[in-house]
């Protein structure tokens, strides 16, 4: 994984169809998604329940790229080295999932993975601070984690922008989830995002059987995300 702030899209299979899943990730890569988004639920840290590490297994000989694995778990350490073994390239803990978040941080990279650390809406920027020297990713939720299909809250976007200042020149990548859309999209690329989580702006529409949908809505995001920027 080389790091540049190319905007990426990133389809959360969260909104695709479960009983197809590997079907669905060639779809949306075949159709232009730079990495495949997958969201790890347990039912305590948020109120849904998604899939494990044997999920994240099957899936990855259906995944070429990048395979981000978002984990909304607490507690989270136990997990950790399943969900490498898994094949996951990027595993993202919450910053709110427990309370020693550089041990985790650097327990992801000494399994070799990219470490990601997600903030929910209501945790500001400044938690981060003081273990940015560990991180490559941070992922701003820009809805309540645990469910597709929610509102965008428009109250994240200077937050994206306090965090691009606090990363400065790091190779630190910066993804948005949730509320993702063509609309939505350049307000977070403007302020200094790169990589755009997406589930249902992608999955309207198309199916893994028919994907050219999938294909539209990927190059509107991109499009959108990428004029903002110039
Ligand atoms: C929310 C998940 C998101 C979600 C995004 O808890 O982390 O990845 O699937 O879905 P949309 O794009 O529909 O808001
Ligand atoms: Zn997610």
């Amino acid at each position: 994984m080389s790091f540049d702030r190319r905007i990426r899209i990133a389809p959360s299979i969260l909104a695709a169809d479960f009983a197809d899943f590997g079907a669905e990730c060639r779809a949306v890569e075949a159709e232009g998604a730079d990495w495949v988004h997958v969201d790890v639920m347990d039912g305590h840290f948020v109120p849904n329940i998604t899939f494990g590490p044997q999920m994240v297994k099957a899936l990855r000989p259906h995944v070429k790229t990048v395979m981000d694995v978002h984990l909304m778990i607490a507690p989270v350490d136990a997990y950790l080295a399943a969900f490498a073994e898994a094949g996951a390239d990027v595993i993202t803990a919450h910053v709110e999932a427990g309370p020693h978040l550089d041990r985790t941080l650097q327990a992801i990279r000494d399994l070799g993975k990219k470490a990601g650390v997600a903030l929910n809406p209501a945790t500001p920027p400044e938690a981060i601070g003081w273990v940015l020297d560990r991180v490559d990713l941070v992922c701003v939720m820009t809805v309540n984690p645990g469910f597709g299909g929610q509102g965008f809250i428009g109250a994240m976007v200077p937050k994206v922008r306090r965090l691009r200042e606090m990363i400065g020149d790091r190779p630190i990548h910066i993804e948005i989830d949730g509320g993702v859309t063509a609309e939505t999209a350049p307000l977070v690329a403007a302020a200094g995002a790169d990589v755009l989580v997406a589930g249902s702006a992608v999955f309207k529409g198309g199916s893994a059987a028919s994907p050219a949908a999938y294909g539209a809505n990927i190059r509107a995001i991109r499009e959108a995300a990428e004029a903002a920027r110039s």
